[in-house]
């Protein structure tokens, strides 16, 4: 005896799609689009071949679904006993070696436009308008981004570019450290940064402008909050600001706690994870500092080894001159 029709059922999930479906438009509106942004030319690739394969599929959808409806609808029951059979049908070459075939031929076909398209996508030109590549060292660490540029000079979290000049992404993380990946989705695709290995990726910031970005591979307590931005400005100004970068300053000091000590001590060295910061004893001895930094302790990592002496000591000063006092 087959069992009963289950309606309810059959209600409750076409009711769960069609929210489905309303709540995506809600998603697509707080988004403000449905595709993923293009602001450099290999993240224009990356959009084109979303469109390809959002259109392949989605033609493909809309026959396999059109099929599906007309048969529920077209073979309904009409009040047949539950138990009477169909005719039984075994084999038939000609329809299996097409449903074989059109598969093959359409994953061929988007192979083969992925293959046009990727040296697009990987290749670092040589220069653009503004002027040549240029390349740029990114660490990832937890929990933050680290770029070194041709100078030496160091940011943290934010990376400033030249505009519309190629920047070559030399992409690691130390061999101490986890697995993270840097991804600013307007400019290119994501790239990991693995300890002991070097990954490249280059992007072209088409117009001066911020580009949001965020780790997109989880790497521990505080992934969600190890952000970076893109900060894309004219050449001169990126010059200037390269060349300032070099030097012992309260603004890298800044930088620097706010990407690598705030995520766990808070923003006003409050502590949410890691301690408070306010009087604390290892603030005021460089020398600890330094030592607390290049090794870490207990459950802090070890986030300031490898820093160059001009980024501790902007830190050094910073922390001194927030949370030194008034202990
Ligand atoms: Cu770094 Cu997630």
């Amino acid at each position: 005896m087959p069992a009963p029709v289950r309606r309810k059922l059959l209600f409750a999930c076409l009711s769960l799609t069609a929210l489905a479906l309303v709540l995506t438009g809600t998603a697509l509106a707080g988004a403000g689009r449905a595709y993923p942004p293009a602001g450099s030319p290999n993240a224009g690739g990356i959009r084109d071949l979303y469109w390809v394969v959002l259109g392949v599929t989605g033609v493909i959808f809309v026959i396999v679904e059109g099929a599906l409806i007309l048969f529920v609808v077209r073979f309904r029951n009409r009040g047949r006993a539950r138990s009477a059979e169909g005719p039984q049908i075994r084999g038939h070459t000609r329809l299996e070696l097409i449903w074989t075939a059109i598969p093959v031929l359409i994953l061929a076909g988007i192979i083969t436009v992925v293959f046009y398209k990727l040296p697009g996508i990987k290749d670092v030109p040589a220069a653009g308008a503004a002027g040549p590549k240029m390349t740029v060292q990114v660490e990832g660490r937890q929990f933050y981004w680290r770029y070194t540029y041709p100078n030496g000079a160091v940011s943290i979290n934010e990376l400033v570019v030249p505009a519309q000049r190629p920047i070559y992404l030399v992409v690691t993380a130390p061999s101490f450290d986890v697995i993270h990946s840097w991804w600013v989705p307007e400019l290119a695709g994501k790239m990991d940064a693995i300890p002991g290995k070097t990954n490249h990726t280059w992007f072209e910031a088409q117009s001066p402008g911020i580009y949001q970005g965020q780790c997109a591979e989880f790497c521990g307590i505080e992934h969600a909050m190890m952000l970076t931005h893109v900060r894309a400005v004219p050449n001169g100004e990126y010059e200037s600001w390269v060349a300032r970068q070099l030097h012992v300053s309260a603004n890298i000091g800044r930088m620097t706690f706010e990407g690598a000590c705030a995520p766990c001590h808070g923003l006003q060295g409050e502590g949410i994870i890691g301690p408070a910061l306010k009087g604390n004893a290892t603030i005021a001895n460089p020398e600890q500092l330094r030592k607390l930094l290049a090794n870490g302790k207990g459950k802090m990592p070890p986030v300031g080894n490898g820093w160059t002496p001009k980024e501790l000591a902007s830190l050094t000063a910073y922390l001194k001159q927030e949370f030194a006092g008034g202990g």
